[in-house]
């Protein structure tokens, strides 16, 4: 596996690929590997000639009270992992590489962000959209990789590859989750024990939703009232937000149909937490 750090080098090696006929997959992550980055990763790998991966903690994307110089970081230890899972090539600019200058030129996105963590984290998804758009312009990759775990982001990113006509296909990729449930997170370090062993309520909150669903409940306000009160009763941490909306559009639904995401996040001492899943109903 090589190390890339220069924009001008990683645009010269994707050039080469692209000559000599390679697909590229393409994982962008912030770092602190686990799991749900290697299944993308490994994804990434078998449906591709090669497999590319960045490592980026991108500061247009974090607030001005978010934890951007927290977010934990140990990039030889994400080294090994990404070699492990068949990356070629690892993209890891520091800022100053990425950002040389203040941006002229922005990114607004103006749909699905008003809801879910859009709604707590104004111009979180403007700076996500950025970062990728410069990701994808210096690797121009068939395909990029995205977690479902972060439902409402690859929902985004699907809306800047078809608004912007980007040529790389999105590939969306099941959320990996710890044996009791919890989703596979770099931020679930942060967690005190006893948070640690609550967590997974939120997945089984989900699976409550999901049982009425296919119980043929049809209205959108009780299934998110029962997640809440499964919630209230069984975690100490504030919840943020339940919501049931159509996917990926994330627009209310009257009824239960179509494509929809159960979606919850919880706030406890030291980390925000969120999980959700997408159904398929009639
Ligand atoms: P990061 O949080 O590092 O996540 C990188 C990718 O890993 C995202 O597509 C995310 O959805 C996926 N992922 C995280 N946990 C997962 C899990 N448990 N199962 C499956 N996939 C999981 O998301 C970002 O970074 C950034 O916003 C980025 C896209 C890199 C732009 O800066």
């Amino acid at each position: 596996m090589k190390i890339v750090k220069s924009v001008a080098e990683m645009s010269e090696i994707a050039r080469r690929l692209k000559r000599e006929g390679k697909t590229v997959g393409f994982v962008p992550t912030m770092g602190y590997l686990h799991e749900g980055h290697l299944a993308l990763m490994e994804r990434a790998r078998k449906e591709n000639d090669v497999a590319v991966a960045s490592i980026f903690v991108n500061p247009l994307q974090f607030g001005p009270n978010e934890d951007y110089e927290t977010y934990p970081r140990d990039f030889e230890r994400d080294k090994r992992l990404a070699e492990g899972a068949g990356i070629g090539y690892l993209f890891h600019p520091d800022v100053k590489e990425m950002y040389p200058r203040e941006l002229s030129v922005t990114v607004k996105v103006v749909k699905r962000t008003d809801v879910l963590c859009g709604r707590s984290r104004p111009g979180h998804f403007d700076g996500v959209a950025v970062v990728l758009l410069k990701l994808f312009s210096i690797i121009q990759p068939t395909r990029a990789y995205f977690g479902m775990k972060d439902a409402q982001q690859a929902a985004i990113v699907g809306a800047l590859i078809e608004d912007l006509n980007l040529p790389v296909e999105l590939v969306p990729v099941e959320t990996v989750r710890e044996k009791d449930g919890l989703a596979k997170s770099s931020r679930n370090v942060r967690l005190t024990p006893e948070e640690r062993e609550e967590a997974p309520h939120l997945y089984r909150s989900l699976l409550l939703g999901k049982s009425l669903v296919e119980k043929g409940e049809k209205d959108p306000e009780k299934i998110a009232g029962a997640i809440k009160d499964y919630l209230t009763e069984n975690v100490s941490g504030e919840i943020d937000y339940v919501e049931v909306l159509a996917y990926p559009e994330l627009v209310p639904l009257p009824e239960i149909r179509g494509r929809v995401i159960l979606a919850v996040a919880v706030k406890f001492s030291n980390a925000r937490l969120i999980d959700n899943i997408v159904l398929e109903t009639g």
